[in-house]
């Protein structure tokens, strides 16, 4: 059956010492709260700076670290890019890859994103792959569309065996860092239409496996709703994942829902 997930994705927040705290934070209040149950995948995608170090301050029973980008090439002359090899080496299993602000800020299109993802499979890593739509697109209704073409050429291209590394993360973009949520029905609208998106193309089977997660303003006050969906499998979590509490709490929910 597929995972239950709770991913944070911490952006570009935190020097070294200040992720360094906050991680072991978590990782304290997951051990003190989880030696029993242990249901939940628990993932924190930090800045490239800060993956060996949060990653040796993590217990790999209650916790990885994730990559918030990947390079599109293997190697070479490619100034300042950081690639999924080098990404692999830390003894990082994941990496987020197509978030709405490297779309928007930084001009990653399918085509860019196909790579990406390729880079990252061929080092064994796990892709947390977002998709989702903006306001305008919304209010002309062109929510599914945009979704099912983020997901046919972004990621359509793989392989049964390639897609099962694949966690999906739907986060509209009208939702990220504006307080303004999903309602839990248009969560569970789209997160049913990603599966049947993927079981067109993959099979019931594959579909029924994959996790799909919501991002966009997901709180400690809203996350048992949305979590309860039938298709929402756990949350990419942005500003909540900056403080250990929520943090840890949205694990619990998750845990119990
Ligand atoms: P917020 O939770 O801050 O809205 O961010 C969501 C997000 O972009 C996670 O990748």
């Amino acid at each position: 059956m597929r995972k239950k997930i709770v991913a944070g994705n911490w952006k570009m927040n935190t020097t070294l010492p200040e992720g360094v705290a906050l991680a072991t934070e978590i990782d304290t209040k997951l051990r003190n709260r989880h030696e029993v149950s242990n249901k939940t995948v628990v993932i924190i995608g930090v800045p490239f700076t800060h993956i060996w170090e949060v990653g040796r301050s993590l217990a790999p029973k209650f916790s990885s670290v994730a990559a918030q980008n990947c390079a599109a090439e293997a190697s070479g002359a490619y100034t300042g890019e950081v690639s999924a090899a080098m990404i692999a080496s830390l003894g990082c299993n994941y990496v987020i890859l197509g978030h709405s602000e490297r779309r928007a800020y930084y001009g990653e299109t399918d085509a860019i994103l196909v790579k990406k993802v390729t880079r990252a499979l061929e080092n064994k890593l796990e892709v947390i792959f977002c998709v989702g739509e903006v306001l305008a697109e919304r209010e002309a209704n062109n929510h599914f569309e945009v979704v099912k073409s983020q997901l046919e050429n972004g990621l359509f291209n793989l392989s049964k065996e390639e897609i099962a590394h694949i966690i999906i993360a739907y986060e509209p973009v009208w939702a990220i860092g504006t307080g303004k949520t999903a309602t839990s029905a248009q969560a569970q609208e789209m997160h049913a239409f990603i599966r049947s998106t993927v079981a067109n193309k993959y099979g019931k089977d594959v579909a029924d496996n994959i996790s799909i997660l919501y991002g966009g303003s997901c709180n400690t006050q809203n996350a048992k709703e949305l979590f309860l969906n039938p298709d929402v499998d756990g949350g990419l979590i942005g500003g909540a994942s900056l403080k250990a509490d929520d943090f840890v709490t949205l694990v619990d929910i998750r845990e119990n829902v």
